[in-house]
């Protein structure tokens, strides 16, 4: 079976990290997103992944290439406008041969795919939809079910005064090929607006097939910084390569801890790394490769991309480091602050309450008190 991948979204919600890199390679615990997506299919049997590409797609391609060092065919098919989640299926009709999963791109999950294949052939769907509960569902597609599952109503992100459910679309479909007639070649057009309220207001068989599975939308900040912690934490039991403990210490190839530093799990420090001096690490943290943590330096519950130079008496904290970051001596980053890929900052500054520095901004030393 092959799956749909729509990775062609501009990822504008978790900007500055996005500027530089696609949504679909933003690491997760050192490795691109869509790297542990396609993990994911593979524990299911997918053989082939169809990318859905517009935005920034050469970095996707590149790395990827035809898929053969990861185990997976890969075909690449780009829009040349945005033609919206359903266009972009349209799209990669020409890779389509039967029925197939389409994923969201921007989502980890180990909702059980065997499961919801099963449902999905017992009912005779067309589509059918995976859908997790969420607090907060008005910023999703929100789906209403009548007693055998079946979808009667599917409204996306609706106002609050129309939530009727707390069960979401999770961004994963199984569709059947008919499916795509429905979609106009070459124009914009979404599962979520025009696709899906049309096969039910015509009484189609589109099915919800419902999990508790862990599922998390990646696209913010803050999301993005929780998946961290909960992978780390151990939360993703199921179809993951990471170890699920809550002490744990992983150090990559090459890197070096100092004998007086302190690391305290779950953390996960990449390849060619040194840890001086007195550092503590205190997780949930994953730290790329390349990376340089200064004497009395500490970082806790954060996200660090390769190659950052952290200086002395660093303090990061809760907060989110792009790629090939300079941060001197003193400064703290603390309170969901996100840092762009390749800034400097300054000694002695003070980056707090979720503050966005863009990417390659030089920030003085003392200027930030926040
Ligand atoms: N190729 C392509 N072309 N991909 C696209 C396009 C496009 O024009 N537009 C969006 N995508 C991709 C994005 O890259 C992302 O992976 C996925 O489609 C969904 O787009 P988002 O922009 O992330 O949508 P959302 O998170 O606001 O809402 C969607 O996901 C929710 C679950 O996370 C909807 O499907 C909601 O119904 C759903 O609940
Ligand atoms: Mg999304």
């Amino acid at each position: 079976m092959k799956a749909v991948i729509l990775a062609g979204g501009e990822g504008t919600r978790l900007r500055p990290l996005t500027c530089n890199h696609p949504k679909a390679m933003v690491p997760i615990v050192n490795k691109p997103l869509l790297e542990r997506t396609l993990d994911y299919l593979k524990e299911f049997g997918v053989g082939e992944a169809v990318m859905a590409l517009r935005h920034f797609p050469d970095p996707i391609r590149q790395y990827f290439g035809d898929g053969a060092a990861f185990g997976i065919k890969m075909s690449y098919s780009l829009e040349a406008t945005p033609l919206g989640t359903a266009g972009a299926v349209k799209n990669a009709e020409q890779h389509i041969d039967g029925e197939c999963f389409v994923f969201n791109g921007d989502f980890i999950t180990d909702l059980d795919l065997g499961e919801m294949l099963r449902f999905h052939r017992e009912n005779g769907a067309v589509v059918t939809i995976g859908l997790v509960p969420v607090e907060n569902p008005s910023t999703y597609g929100v789906v209403d079910l009548d007693s055998q599952g079946k979808v009667k109503a599917f409204i996306e992100k609706p106002d609050w005064d129309s939530v009727t459910s707390n069960l979401i679309n999770a961004g994963i479909y199984i569709i059947e090929p008919k499916v795509l007639k429905l979609i106009p070649p070459g124009e914009h057009f979404t599962f979520e607006r025009d696709v899906f309220p049309a096969l039910i207001s015509a009484g189609s068989p589109v099915y919800g097939f419902t999990s508790r599975a862990y599922w998390i939308d990646v696209g913010t900040p803050e999301r993005y910084l929780q998946v961290h912690h909960d992978i780390l934490g151990g939360k993703l039991r199921r179809y993951t390569t990471h170890e699920p403990l809550s002490e744990f210490v992983s150090v990559g190839e090459g890197s070096t801890v100092s004998p007086e530093a302190r690391l305290t799990g779950p953390l996960a420090l990449d390849k060619r790394c040194s840890v001086e001096g007195k550092a503590q690490i205190v997780g949930p943290v994953a730290v790329g490769e390349g990376c340089r943590i200064g004497d009395g330096s500490l970082i806790e519950s954060s996200v660090v991309w390769r190659d950052a130079r952290i200086g002395k008496r660093v303090v990061l904290k809760n907060c989110l480091i792009g790629e090939n970051v300079t941060i001197e001596d003193d400064t703290w980053i603390t309170g969901g602050a996100v840092v762009g890929d390749n800034c400097v900052i300054g000694s002695g500054n003070r980056l707090d309450r979720g503050i966005k520095v863009w990417t390659d901004k030089t920030i003085d030393s003392g200027t930030i008190w926040f």
